[in-house]
């Protein structure tokens, strides 16, 4: 019984190896971006902005209402004032400020798709699309926590 669930154990991490999911346990090889720590609070904070627009979105296409669609989705559009300073944008990479600007304009083609088609399942296609840029720029920043001037010794 003990060995048998050793076995699955083992089997289980292994596909998860594989897979890559487990891979270097412990260490975030991502490249790290260097922020003073209220950049790197306004950066997160946009952060949790796409994802409650992601939500809104997400509960508004399934009800139909395209409305709501279309004005979650300009809300976090290219035309939607800028919370992230130049002098920190300067900071940032030209491949995350490039997938940055593609989370921007798919949430503009969004909501432009919502109010001339009007189509909860085409919103939910270009969901899918626009998921795909967030998990792609996850996969490669993270932002360091250091140096944060509490914590110099
Ligand atoms: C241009 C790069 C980039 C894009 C695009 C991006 N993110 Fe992020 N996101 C980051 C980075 C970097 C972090 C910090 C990760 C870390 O340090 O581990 C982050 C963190 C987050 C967090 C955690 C916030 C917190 O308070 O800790 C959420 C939620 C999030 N992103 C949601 C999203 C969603 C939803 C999208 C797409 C609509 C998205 N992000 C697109 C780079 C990006």
């Amino acid at each position: 019984m003990k060995l048998h669930f050793k076995a699955a154990s083992l089997g289980l991490a292994i596909s998860l190896a594989t897979a890559g999911a487990v891979a270097d346990v412990g260490q975030d090889d991502r490249v790290k971006l260097v922020l003073e720590p209220h950049e790197r609070h306004l950066v997160l904070l946009e952060m949790r902005n796409f994802l409650q627009v992601v939500q809104t979105i997400t509960d508004s296409a399934i009800r139909e209402d395209m409305k709501t669609v279309a004005e979650a989705a300009r809300s976090m559009g290219s035309g939607a004032a800028n919370q992230i300073p130049p002098e920190t944008v300067a900071k940032l990479p030209e491949t995350f400020t490039m997938l940055a600007g593609t989370v921007h304009t798919t949430f503009d083609v969004i909501a432009l798709d919502a109010e001339s088609l009007g189509d909860p399942m085409h919103t939910m296609r270009q969901m899918g699309t626009l998921l795909q840029t967030c998990n792609a720029c996850h996969g490669i920043y993270q932002v360091a926590t250091e140096p944060f001037p509490a914590l110099k010794r």
